[in-house]
């Protein structure tokens, strides 16, 4: 499995809608960390990395961006454009973000804290480690 799309509650209202993120009851950790990554100009990426232990999960807030997520066997891309839903990305998952729209704003919870010692930069070791190639 490379993620998966979570749909959140939608508390539509006439003063303008609702939607909620609750650990374990949406999203299946603790939530330790968020982050917001923004201002991202045109034709940048951002990520090109796997975290051998935490898991995450991406909200776009605002305008819209893509997820290229690979389990070493497998590539899926997910566009994220609505506050209602969001992508769980588990750990050991490859995963690349691009094509931010102007003004995108994307929310990250994460399982654990921040930890550099959790980021698995090269890709050959990532491919090892997932059994991909011999
Ligand atoms: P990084 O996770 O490499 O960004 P991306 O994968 O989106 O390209 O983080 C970029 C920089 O920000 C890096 O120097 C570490 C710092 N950083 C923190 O200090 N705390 C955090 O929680 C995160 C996510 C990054």
């Amino acid at each position: 499995m490379t993620g998966k799309i979570i749909n959140l509650p939608k508390i539509t209202d006439p003063r303008g809608n609702l939607s909620v993120i609750e650990e374990f009851a949406h999203i299946p950790f603790e939530i330790k960390r968020t982050y917001l990554i923004y201002d991202v100009p045109g034709g940048q990426a951002r990520g090109g990395h796997a975290f051998k232990n935490q898991c995450e999960f991406i909200v776009s807030l605002s305008g819209s961006f893509d997820v290229h997520l690979d389990d070493g066997n497998h590539n899926k891309v997910y566009s994220l454009n609505r506050s209602y839903y969001g992508l769980y990305v588990p750990f050991m998952i490859w995963r690349r973000m691009k094509n931010f729209s102007t003004n995108a704003l994307c929310l990250v919870l994460s399982s654990s804290v921040y930890d550099p010692d959790d980021y698995l930069r090269d890709y050959s070791l990532f491919l090892e480690i997932t059994g991909s190639i011999s």
